[in-house]
């Protein structure tokens, strides 16, 4: 297959670009596009056809269900049927943005977006982009990170077609993306909103937003085996092609980063990823991809998967990533590289 790439305007969409674009969704194919977090492979959330060829296309296991998108709050209803209130408050609250929320899966959409479950993860995005693929398609589109299977997934055009160039129909090119880094997904139950993936959104924005909508409501994170309640959430995702250490703590993380580099044999070609402060007081690393300021967690989010694809193509053997963070965004880039790393070295203060 031979997979095409339209250049469009992130801000205001071409309407025959992306009348094009909805064709191929229409018609059963496999469209990426940019959303405010990642890129996503788009299909036709109702048709199992087409929701089995991303499955395909990625190599995803069965069992790692889809997030399907729309781009109105009404949709919901097209998609879950018995939505909490405060499931609705929520989305009416982050939506369009980077939050998806659990609910039981309509029986207009394909069964595969499920994988094996009853329920369905829905998200509404913010991407002028991304709205408008939808609303001219007429149908909810199913799209996880349009990566291959447990790889670091894409902030840029040319991320997708490294993973999947010869695999899906079109890649729809608006520019790197703002946010950086997945939605947060959320499964109410009873008076629990269960942060089941850390995202876009913080646990602290959430928080703030439940207190307000419903006194009773707490927010938890979930962790371990109640993660795998959102089986995509397993470690050992999001892993660049070559092994990543991770360095994180509340402890002195440039110093024990510093120990570790002099101490790893030259033939471990070690590549940094860090942020500016740490970056600079790490010498004798073959690359460095520094992430920003150290108080600014947007900007890691923004930089880290575009940083680590950089980084495992520039002939190091090794990166070795320094990063904390107890808050705010930073725990969400945190998560990430727990799970890109093959081994956490762990700092105490
Ligand atoms: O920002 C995002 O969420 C991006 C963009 C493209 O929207 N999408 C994305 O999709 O990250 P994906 O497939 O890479 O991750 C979907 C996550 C996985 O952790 C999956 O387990 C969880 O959502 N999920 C999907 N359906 C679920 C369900 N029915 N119950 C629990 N978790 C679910
Ligand atoms: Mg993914």
């Amino acid at each position: 297959m031979q997979t095409s790439v339209w250049p469009i305007d992130p801000d205001h969409p071409d309407a025959s670009v992306i009348a094009r674009a909805a064709a191929v969704v229409r018609r059963g194919g496999l469209v990426a596009f940019p959303t405010e977090t990642v890129y996503g492979l788009g299909a036709d959330a109702t048709s199992p056809a087409a929701v089995e060829q991303i499955y395909v296309a990625k190599g995803r296991d069965r069992d790692d269900p889809l997030i399907v998108h729309i781009a109105t709050i009404q949709e919901l209803e097209r998609v879950a049927t018995g939505v909490s209130p405060l499931t609705r408050a929520l989305a009416e609250t982050f939506w369009p943005g980077p939050l998806t929320v659990i609910a039981r899966r309509h029986a207009g959409l394909a069964e595969a977006v499920g994988g094996g479950r009853e329920t369905v993860a829905v998200r509404m995005p913010s991407h002028p982009v991304a709205l408008a693929l939808i609303q001219a398609a007429g149908v909810p589109i199913a799209a996880p990170s349009a990566n291959r299977f447990m790889h670091t997934s894409p902030t840029a055009a040319k991320h997708v077609l490294d993973d999947l160039d010869g695999a899906i129909d079109l890649v729809l090119d608006g520019g790197p993306v703002t946010v950086g880094i997945e939605s947060t997904v959320v499964a109410v139950e009873g008076n629990e909103v269960r942060i089941l993936r850390p995202g876009g959104v913080s646990a602290e924005e959430l928080a703030a937003a439940v207190a307000l909508l419903d006194a009773d409501a707490t927010v938890v994170e979930a962790s371990g085996t109640q993660a795998s309640a959102s089986p995509g959430t397993l470690s050992r995702h999001y892993a660049p092609g070559i092994p990543l250490t991770l360095i994180t703590g509340p402890g002195r993380l440039a110093v024990a980063a510093a120990e570790y580099v002099a101490a790893a044999p030259p033939s471990d070609g070690l590549a940094l990823c860090a942020p500016d402060s740490a970056s600079d007081a790490i010498r004798g690393v073959v690359a460095v991809e520094r992430l920003g300021p150290e108080d600014a967690p947007a900007v890691h989010a923004q930089r880290l998967y575009a940083a680590l694809r950089a980084l495992e193509g520039c002939g190091a053997n090794r990166i070795l990533a320094v990063y904390f963070a107890d808050g705010g965004l930073g725990r969400a880039v945190l998560d990430r590289l727990r799970r890109a790393a093959a081994e956490v070295i762990e700092v105490q203060g």
